[in-house]
């Protein structure tokens, strides 16, 4: 929900109808009281200036940072649908709009999003609100700390997902609420079930220097809070590590961006964006 509202704070009132912003508001919408709730903040002048303030008090600079993630994000997944990737399979969905707009955007590019249920539930409602077609658009719903990837393979079938179709694979903020042996099944049952290349972009959170996960400039309370929603981060990695740690999870690494690039900084630092290919 708050990268949600990070979204439309980020589209302004000048671009309301573009379909990131067009998305999150309709999740939020579907949410309940607490996404209708967090939806009247950040349509108010007053609201926005107190999840700024809240932002500031939790973790300085994390809405740029969601914008600065999904743009180098979006670059990769757009350069591999130009080089030839037929298939995109987002893992962990959320109410990103990546999906639909790479569908839009590339005409035979075919779109299967996973989520946890009560996520896709409130997808599926967005979606439908939002007018956006699903003919090349499929949803399932699995939980990857007890479901395995590959049921969920096996039942996209049923919606056109091609395993000898070149294929890009996201997890963007994802990878570091699941403990490394289910990030390593869900990269296992990728390279049982496909059998043409397989692209992979994901991120993961760094480490400091006593070993715990986490955002650089994240106040104390962020990691309290987490635990305290079921959501604490299980996992990070140092720069050193990340190739060997994804290694282990069967990812050659080819890529990592920089967050110190002067040009185009990263607004919170302590998340990696990488992009890699499947061991075979
Ligand atoms: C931080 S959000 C990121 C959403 C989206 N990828 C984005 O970047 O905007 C994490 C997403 O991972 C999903 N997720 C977390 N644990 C999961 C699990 N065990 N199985 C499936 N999805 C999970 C959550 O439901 C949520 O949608």
């Amino acid at each position: 929900m708050l990268i949600a509202a990070a979204e439309i704070l980020a589209a302004g009132d000048q671009a309301r109808d573009a379909l990131r912003a067009r998305l999150a508001r309709a999740c939020l919408a579907a949410c309940g009281d607490a996404g209708r709730r967090l939806l009247r903040l950040a349509d108010s002048a007053a609201g926005r200036m107190l999840l700024r303030l809240s932002e500031f008090a939790v973790l300085p600079g994390i809405a740029a940072h969601y914008g600065w993630r999904k743009r180098h994000l979006w670059r990769w997944v757009h350069d591999d649908a130009v080089a030839g990737t037929r298939q995109l399979l987002v893992l962990g969905a959320g109410f990103d709009a990546l999906g639909p707009r790479m569908a839009a955007r590339h005409r035979s590019l075919r779109v299967f999003e996973v989520d946890r249920p009560g996520t896709i539930a409130i997808r599926t409602r967005a979606l439908q609100a939002c007018g956006i077609p699903r003919s090349r658009l499929a949803l399932r719903a699995a939980d990857f700390a007890q479901d395995r990837l590959r049921d969920t393979l096996r039942s996209l079938g049923a919606d056109g997902f091609d395993r000898n179709a070149p294929t890009t694979v996201v997890a963007e903020g994802l990878l570091m609420y699941l403990p490394l042996p289910a990030v390593a099944a869900l990269y296992d049952d990728l390279r049982a079930h496909c059998r043409a290349p397989a692209s992979v972009v994901a991120t993961a959170m760094e480490c400091d220097a006593r070993g715990a996960p986490g955002f650089r400039r994240q106040r104390p309370w962020l990691q309290r809070w987490l635990a305290r929603r079921g959501e604490p981060f299980a996992w990070g990695a140092a720069r050193a590590q990340l190739p060997a740690v994804m290694a282990a999870a069967g990812i050659a690494l080819r890529e990592t961006i920089d967050p110190e690039t002067p040009r185009d900084p990263d607004p919170c630092p302590g998340e990696w964006l990488f992009r890699g290919t499947l061991h075979r």
